[in-house]
C-alpha cells in the first residue's frame, strides 16, 4: 500500500517535472541567455523529446506554382528563426574584383528564382560584392521583408562594424539583416581583436540593423576567444565548412555537438562537396543509392543529412533547375541507417576545401 502511494508520488513528480521542462523548452528563446546556456544540455534533450512527441514544429509553407516548398525553422536561442535550407549568393555568384563595377543581372534573375522556387533564407556577404544585386531582387520579388530571412556577414570593414553594417545593409535596400556574421577569423590576431569586433557585433544588435549576430569560419579556439571575454550577447549562429568528408572533430571530440549545447546553431557551407568536389568519393554510391530509394535527387539526399542534426544547409547553383532538386530535401526522411552510413562513409576521406591553408592542419574543430 505505502509503496503504491510512493509510486504514485513519484509519478506525479515526475509527470510535473516533464511538463514544467517541456514548457520552459518551448519558452527557452525568452530566457537570459545565462539560463538558457546552464539549461541548454537539459532544454535540447526536452525539445528533442518534445519534437518526437509531435509538439508543434515550426515550418514556413510557401508556394511556387503549385507546389509547396515546407522549410523547418531552426529557433535560436535569442527566439528568432532560420529557415534550415538557404540559397547563398557566394562561391559560384562570388564577383572577382576586376568585375567589381559590372552589375550582374544573372545573379538578380537566380535570386528571384530561388525566391520563386520558395526559398526564404538568403546567404550573402559584403565579401561577395554582390548585395546590390541581392537587395534589387528582394525588392523586385515583392515579397514581403519580414516573410524573408537574409543572412550578411563583414569581413572587409571588421575595424569599423557599425558603419560596415550600414553600407551593407544601403547595398540591399534594407533597413535590417535578420542575421550578421563575422565572416572569417583570420584578420583577428589578439585576445583584444576578436573582442573588438565583438563589440561592434554587439553595437549593431542593439541597434536593431541585425536581429541576430553570429561568427563564421571560426575554430574551437575562434569561438572561445569570444565566450572567454563575458560578452553581453553570446555567437548564436557559427557557419561553417561542414560535410561527410570535414565531421570537425580533434582526437574523436566532435566540435558540432559542442556548440549545439552552448547553444550555438550550426549552418553548413560546402555541403554537397560529396557530389560537386569528389565524383570519385566513397559517398557518390550511397548517395545515388538512397535517392533513388527516396525518388529524390542526389543533392536532396546530401542536404537532408544536415536537416536531420538539427544543421541549416546552405547551397547554391548557376542553374535553375536545381532549385527544384534541392527542394525534394524538405519532401522525406532518411533513416537511422541512411544516416550513419553518410557519417561512416564520410570518415573514410578528409578534406577541407575552404582555403585549407588558412587552417592548423592538427586542428580539426
Ligand atoms: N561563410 C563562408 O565563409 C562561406 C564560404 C563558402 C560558401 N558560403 C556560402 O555557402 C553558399 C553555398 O556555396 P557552396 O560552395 O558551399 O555550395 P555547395 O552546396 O557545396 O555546392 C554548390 C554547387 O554544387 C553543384 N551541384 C549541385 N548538385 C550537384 C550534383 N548533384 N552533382 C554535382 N554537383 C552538384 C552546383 O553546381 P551548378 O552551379 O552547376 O548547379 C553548385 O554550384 C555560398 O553561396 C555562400 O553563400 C559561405
Amino acid at each position: 500500500m505505502f509503496a503504491a502511494v510512493g509510486q504514485a508520488r513519484l509519478l506525479v513528480v515526475a509527470s510535473t517535472a516533464a511538463v514544467v521542462l517541456i514548457i520552459a523548452s518551448q519558452f527557452s528563446s525568452q530566457l537570459p541567455p545565462k539560463v538558457v546556456c546552464s539549461f541548454a544540455p537539459a532544454l535540447r534533450r526536452i525539445q528533442g523529446i518534445a519534437s518526437t512527441l509531435s509538439l508543434p514544429s515550426q515550418h514556413v509553407v510557401t508556394m511556387a506554382g503549385n507546389r509547396a516548398m515546407d522549410t523547418p525553422l531552426l529557433r535560436l536561442r535569442d527566439g528568432n528563426k532560420v529557415p534550415m535550407l538557404a540559397f547563398g549568393t557566394g562561391t559560384a555568384w562570388f564577383k572577382e574584383p576586376e568585375d567589381h563595377d559590372k552589375f550582374d543581372k544573372d545573379l538578380v534573375l537566380m535570386t528571384k528564382a530561388a525566391l520563386e522556387a520558395g526559398f526564404r533564407h538568403l546567404d550573402c556577404a559584403e565579401m561577395y560584392d554582390n548585395e546590390a544585386e541581392v537587395g534589387q531582387a528582394i525588392k523586385e520579388s515583392g515579397i514581403p521583408r519580414e516573410e524573408l530571412f537574409i543572412t550578411t556577414k563583414v569581413a572587409n570593414g571588421i575595424k569599423d562594424v557599425p558603419r560596415a553594417i550600414d553600407e551593407s545593409l544601403k547595398k540591399l535596400q534594407l533597413d535590417y539583416v535578420d542575421l550578421y556574421l563575422v565572416h572569417e577569423p583570420w584578420n583577428l590576431h589578439t585576445r583584444e581583436d576578436y573582442q573588438n569586433v565583438w563589440r561592434g557585433m554587439e553595437e549593431v544588435k542593439a541597434s536593431g540593423k541585425a536581429k541576430s549576430i553570429g561568427v563564421s569560419n571560426f575554430v574551437r579556439k575562434d569561438l572561445e576567444m569570444i565566450l572567454n571575454g563575458s560578452p553581453k550577447e553570446l555567437p548564436i549562429v557559427n557557419q561553417l565548412e561542414y560535410h561527410p568528408y570535414i565531421q570537425r572533430e580533434n582526437d574523436g571530440v566532435p566540435y558540432i555537438p559542442w556548440m549545439q549545447e552552448q547553444g550555438i546553431e550550426v549552418e553548413a557551407f560546402k555541403s554537397l562537396s560529396a557530389l560537386a568536389r569528389c565524383p570519385e568519393g566513397p559517398l557518390v554510391e550511397p548517395l545515388q543509392r538512397m535517392a533513388k530509394s527516396h525518388n529524390v535527387s542526389d543533392s536532396a539526399v546530401m542536404l537532408r543529412w544536415f536537416l536531420q542534426q538539427n544543421i541549416v544547409a546552405i547551397t547554391t547553383t548557376r542553374k535553375k533547375e536545381r532549385l527544384q532538386e534541392y527542394a525534394q530535401a524538405l519532401t522525406f526522411e532518411l533513416t537511422k541507417d541512411e544516416m550513419d552510413e553518410i557519417f561512416t562513409e564520410g570518415k573514410k576521406l578528409f578534406k577541407r576545401f575552404y582555403f585549407p591553408g588558412r587552417y592548423d592542419p592538427d586542428d580539426r574543430s
